[in-house]
C-alpha cells in the first residue's frame, strides 16, 4: 500500500483532519511497540522534538533524533538515498527542513509516512495543535474567525489553511511585503469549506474586529536572523498588545506557536493573560502528534518494516 504523507494540512481531507483531532483526545494503544520513528532536524527545536519523542514513547515506539550534522542531506549522500536507508529501520520518518522541496523528494521515494516538522513553507504539525486548542477553548471550529497579526510565516499559512478546511475564516494583517502571496491565498480558498473566507487588512486595529482568535509568530523566523533589524522596523505597529486584544470579540483567545520574542511581536501582558492559551497549545503538540500517528495506523499507512529479514 502506498503510504499517506503529511507535508501540509491539505494532504488530509477536512473529515480526515477532524479524525486526527479526535484521535488526539483518545486513549493510547501501543501500536508502535518494536518500531522506530526517525526525526531529522536541519534546524533547532524545543517543542517539536520533545513532543514528538514523547508521543512516540506513549505509543510504545522508539524515537531517534537525527541532527543535521550527522546526516547533512545532499552533502554526505543525497536525500533520496538517506530515506531509502532509513525506511528499512523506521516505520515513520519526520523531518524539519530549510527547503520544503526536500520533503517532497523524501515523499517521492518513501514507502513509510513522511511528516513535515516545519519547512520554509508550512508547519502543519503546529496547525494540528492550534486547531485542537481552538476546538477545546471555543468549541466547533466552523464559523469562527482568526486574525493573524504580523509575519505571514510558515505557521500563518498552515493554520489559515487548516481553519479554512474546517469552515473558519482568517484575516491576515501583515506589513507591506510580509503578507500572503496570491498563490497562498488561492490555495487556502480552494481548501475552504462552509462559510470560510480569507482576506487581508493591513490595519491590525480593524483586522481584529469580530475575531474569536488572535494569533502571531516571531517577526523573523529561523534562517531569517540576518534580516532581524530591518524586520523589527517593518513590523513596528504589528505588536499584539492589550489594546489590540480589546478590539477582538470578548472571550477571544491569543495563540502563538512559540518561541515568543516577548516585547517584539507580543507584550508580556498579552502572553501572560487569561486570554493566552499558548502553553496548552504547546502541550497539544504532543497529543496531536500521537493523534496523527494513530490516524496513520488506523488507515494502514504504517508498514511493519524491519521486523524480519526479507
Ligand atoms: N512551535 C515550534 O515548532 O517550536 P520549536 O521550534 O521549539 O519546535
Ligand atoms: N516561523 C517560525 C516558527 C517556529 C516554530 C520559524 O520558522 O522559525
Amino acid at each position: 500500500m502506498t503510504p499517506r504523507h503529511f507535508l501540509e494540512v491539505d494532504d488530509l481531507s477536512p473529515r480526515e483532519l477532524l479524525d486526527v483531532l479526535d484521535y488526539s483526545e483518545k486513549s493510547v494503544s501501543h501500536f508502535l511497540t518494536g518500531r522506530g520513528v526517525a526525526m531529522i532536524f536541519e534546524k533547532p527545536s524545543l517543542r517539536t522534538r520533545n513532543s514528538t519523542e514523547m508521543a512516540v514513547v506513549q505509543l510504545g515506539g522508539h524515537p531517534v533524533y537525527i541532527q543535521n550534522d550527522e546526516i547533512t542531506l545532499d552533502v554526505r549522500e543525497c536525500t533520496e538515498d538517506a530515506i531509502r536507508v532509513l525506511q528499512g529501520y523506521y516505520s515513520i520518518i519526520c523531518a524539519r527542513v530549510f527547503k520544503h522541496q526536500q520533503l517532497e523528494r523524501m515523499a517521492a521515494v518513501a514507502d513509510v509516512p513522511i511528516v513535515n516538522l516545519l519547512s520554509d513553507e508550512g508547519h502543519p504539525a503546529q496547525a494540528l495543535a492550534d486547531l485542537l486548542t481552538i476546538r477545546q477553548c471555543l468549541g466547533d471550529v466552523a464559523g469562527l474567525q482568526m486574525t493573524w497579526v504580523g509575519d505571514f510565516s510558515n505557521v500563518a499559512f498552515s493554520l489559515g489553511l487548516g481553519l479554512a478546511m474546517l469552515g473558519a475564516s482568517t484575516v491576515y494583517s501583515c506589513p507591506n511585503g510580509y503578507g500572503p502571496t496570491e498563490q497562498s491565498l488561492d490555495r487556502i480558498r480552494r481548501a475552504a469549506t462552509g462559510t470560510a473566507t480569507v482576506g487581508v487588512d493591513p490595519h491590525p486595529s480593524s483586522a481584529v474586529v469580530g475575531s474569536h482568535i488572535v494569533s502571531t509568530d516571531a517577526w523573523y523566523s529561523m534562517g531569517q536572523e540576518a534580516e532581524k533589524e530591518v524586520r523589527k522596523r517593518a513590523f513596528e505597529g504589528f505588536r499584539v498588545d492589550a489594546s489590540m486584544m480589546t478590539g477582538a470579540l470578548p472571550g477571544a483567545i491569543f495563540l502563538h506557536c512559540l518561541p515568543a520574542h516577548r516585547g517584539e511581536e507580543v507584550t508580556d501582558e498579552v502572553i501572560d493573560s487569561a486570554q493566552s492559551k499558548v502553553f496548552p497549545q504547546a502541550h497539544n503538540r504532543m497529543h496531536t502528534m500521537r493523534g496523527l500517528f494513530a490516524w496513520f495506523h488506523a488507515q494502514g499507512s504504517i508498514p511493519r518494516n524491519a521486523e524480519v529479514a526479507p
